[in-house]
């Protein structure tokens, strides 16, 4: 255990930062928590801003905790509208951008990830809005409920719950996807196709293969020539790691912050957690970014253990959901690059997809189907290697392969 006399930064105050936080101090740490976060407001987590904000008119957002209570009930010390802007490795200081140094004998780096920009867009006829804080799903649940008509560049997980919510609404809503398919990095087409189709039945369009490429008076210009009218056009294209304090530190950050299976950099004493940071992926044979509310809390539990002293890895499969109209869609580890097992019906709504790279299990997904996803959530995580013969079995009962 590191001494009460010790001095723990957190740079960033977003979900990770605030998970972190809370471990620090539920596995016994009695020194200094400083967490030094960009945004107005204590941590919150972002499932929130596409889903529940948006759904209901005046539904407020639901901090992790009160800015109050982390001092008053967690002892932690929170700078909200401080971000960090430089890192002094061999003093061990942070400064944020307003000149304030904070020295630490161990740093976490929580500062996530923000939007990539489309530029040329501003300035030209319709507004253009990113959806990533509180204030920009504020702004966009103003948008929708004003029944703006809307084009939404990216058809990723931001584009396609923002297109949820303004069909409801009864917004014209296009989305502009450059892929020949929704979600491409996520799912097979199988799903993807489904995932369109319910959007179509709801009246959202889609133009695949192309991009916006200019705005004008009262609309959008695409890569293909097309003109499509506008008062909003919302960007979801992707994020890209902010990492300032990385970089300050002398570490190539481009892909993401590279941390070993305890989270710690190349830097001594320094750590990473949440959606900057690039670790190694089982299920995907490679170092990955993951971008999901469940790494941002578990990996920041874990990494904070390890900057108590604890050596333990941090494996857990990587595992989002989301939901679009009736549509619960699950995904564990990785669908891409690997053979395809389907379980159940998909024209019944209710199916599952595994993931098979040779005869290692190493995605699955699921559609309306949480408890096979719970399984096979389990099996991922434990590594197992189910016969594919088992799987292809629709008679095969997955628990049966965790034993
Ligand atoms: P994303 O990576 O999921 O999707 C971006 C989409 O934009 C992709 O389909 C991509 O092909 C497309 N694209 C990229 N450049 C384009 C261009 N110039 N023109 C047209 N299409 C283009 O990223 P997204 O949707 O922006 O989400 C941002 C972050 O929020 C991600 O980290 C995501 O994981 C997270 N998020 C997670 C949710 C969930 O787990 N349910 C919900 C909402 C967001």
């Amino acid at each position: 255990m590191l001494a009460a006399s010790a001095h723990i930064v957190i740079a960033g105050a977003g979900q990770a930062g605030g998970r972190a936080a809370e471990a620090l101090r539920a596995r016994g740490f009695q020194g200094g928590i400083t967490m030094l976060g960009e945004e107005a407001h204590p941590p919150y987590e972002r499932p929130q801003l596409s889903k529940d904000m948006l759904g209901t008119a005046d539904k407020p957002v639901t901090f992790i905790k009160q800015a109050r209570d982390w001092s008053s009930v967690l002892d932690v010390r929170l700078e909200t509208g401080a971000p960090v802007a430089d890192c002094d490795a061999d003093r061990r200081t942070v400064t944020t951008a307003d000149g304030r140094v904070f020295g630490f004998d161990r740093l976490l780096i929580a500062t996530g990830t923000r939007p990539r920009r489309l530029d040329g867009l501003e300035g030209r006829g319709p507004k253009v809005q990113y959806l990533r804080n509180v204030e920009d799903a504020l702004r966009f649940r103003k948008s929708i409920r004003d029944k703006s008509r809307i084009v939404i560049v990216g058809g990723g997980v931001i584009g396609l719950e923002a297109a949820c919510a303004a069909a409801k609404h009864g917004c014209r809503t296009t989305v502009i996807e450059n892929e020949p398919q929704l979600l491409a990095r996520a799912l097979p087409s199988l799903v993807s196709d489904i995932v369109a189709d319910r959007h179509r039945s709801h009246g959202v369009d889609f133009i695949f293969g192309t991009t916006v490429t200019g705005a004008t008076a009262g609309g959008v210009q695409l890569g293909n020539g097309a003109e499509i009218p506008a008062d909003l056009i919302l960007v979801g294209i992707g994020v890209e790691p902010v990492a300032t304090v990385a970089e300050r530190l002398g570490l190539l950050a481009t892909a993401g912050i590279a941390v070993d299976a305890c989270g710690r950099t190349a830097v001594p004493d320094v750590f990473c957690a949440g959606d900057a940071a690039l670790q190694w992926s089982r299920c995907h044979g490679r170092d990955i970014r993951v971008e999901t509310w469940a790494n941002a809390q578990n990996q920041a539990i874990a990494v904070a253990g390890n900057m108590l002293g604890e050596q333990k890895d941090y494996v857990d499969p990587p595992w989002f959901w989301t939901d679009q109209y009736d549509l619960n869609i699950q995904v564990a580890g990785d669908m891409c690059d690997s053979d395809h097992i389907v379980r159940g019906e998909p024209a019944s709504g209710r199916f599952s997809v595994i993931a098979m790279r040779g005869a290692d299990l190493v995605g699955a997904l699921s559609v309306n189907a949480a408890k096979d996803m719970a399984m096979l959530r389990r099996l991922l995580a434990a590594n197992k290697r189910p016969a594919r013969t088992d799987l292809e079995s629709p008679a095969f009962d997955l628990r049966a392969a965790l034993k």
